[in-house]
């Protein structure tokens, strides 16, 4: 339990993330009907770009931080600058969520680390029908009964730092598949060795998944020891996630000096 999201908070992955994040949120807005948001792995939800931690690694400053004065893009993109604007309080995925959200929706994050924990308790505690829970995301997802919403997000965004990770995670998704076969899921993962993201991501299919949308982002400039790829897998994507997701990347990518590839898994629209 090393991980502390506080040192990569805002880099170019958490701004690929959580545009996906703001996009799907805002399409669950679109219908009337409540929405459950879960988030297996959730953090502390807010993170000062210029404190010692973030300033440390500097990853905000190739990431979220070049981003600003940006004025063209979808709408999904202005939606998440505007939440990030202030860098001394950026949010992480459990504050998006919380903010986007409506109130009769309903928001879990799930945090096992105690101090990152307590922090995200108090952040979380402005908003209605938003709970912070200590637990191990991978057994409550594993143990997840369907939400009695019916619809809804559930984000699995794990540090990656045990050597078995990849697969406790396809075996956690495959369990709240199974459950909750109609949720949206979006699934991080870091990409070190491109089978190793491939085996995972054909670990995530076996569970039975019809339709997937895989990007991936790399950053040109490669530092060593620093994750230059990341990808995101978006399990029964709303329609117009892809176009989304194209429009804003090809407006955040020449800042990020990044590249990017989005392909079907399976299905389409
Ligand atoms: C990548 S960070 C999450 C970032 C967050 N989702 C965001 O986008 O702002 C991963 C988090 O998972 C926590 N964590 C690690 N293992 C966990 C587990 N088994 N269950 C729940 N949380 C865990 C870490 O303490 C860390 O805060």
């Amino acid at each position: 339990m090393n991980y502390r999201h506080g040192f990569h908070a805002g880099n170019f992955a958490d701004v690929v993330k959580h545009l996906a994040l703001v996009a799907v949120l805002e399409y669950l807005k679109r219908k009337t009907a409540p929405f459950a948001y879960i988030d297996s792995h959730a953090g502390c939800g807010v993170y000062d770009l210029f404190g010692s931690a973030a300033v440390r690694t500097k990853e905000a400053e190739g990431g979220i931080l070049r981003l600003a004065g940006l004025t063209y893009g979808p709408a999904v993109l202005s939606v998440y600058l505007e939440l990030a604007a202030d860098g001394h309080a950026y949010p992480g995925s459990p504050l998006i969520a919380a903010k986007l959200k409506r109130p009769e929706d309903r928001l879990v994050a799930i945090e096992r680390h105690p101090e990152e924990f307590a922090a995200l308790g108090a952040c979380l505690k402005p908003y209605r029908k938003a709970r912070a829970v200590e637990a191990d995301g991978y057994a409550r997802l594993a143990a997840m009964p369907p939400p009695p919403e019916r619809r809804g997000l559930i984000l699995i965004d794990p540090p990656f730092e045990d050597e078995n990770e990849f697969e406790t995670c396809a075996c956690a998704f495959a369990s709240a598949f199974r459950r909750f076969a109609t949720g949206i899921y979006l699934l991080w993962f870091p990409v070190k060795a491109a089978a190793e993201a491939d085996r995972f991501c054909g670990e995530i299919l076996a569970a039975g998944v019809r339709k997937a949308l895989r990007i991936d982002v790399t950053l040109k400039a490669v530092v060593e020891g620093k994750l230059d790829m990341a990808g995101l897998v978006a399990v029964n994507p709303p329609y117009g996630l892809e176009a989304e997701m194209r429009g804003c990347l090809d407006a955040v990518l020449p800042r990020l000096d990044a590249a990017a590839s989005i392909k079907w898994l399976a299905g389409g629209e």
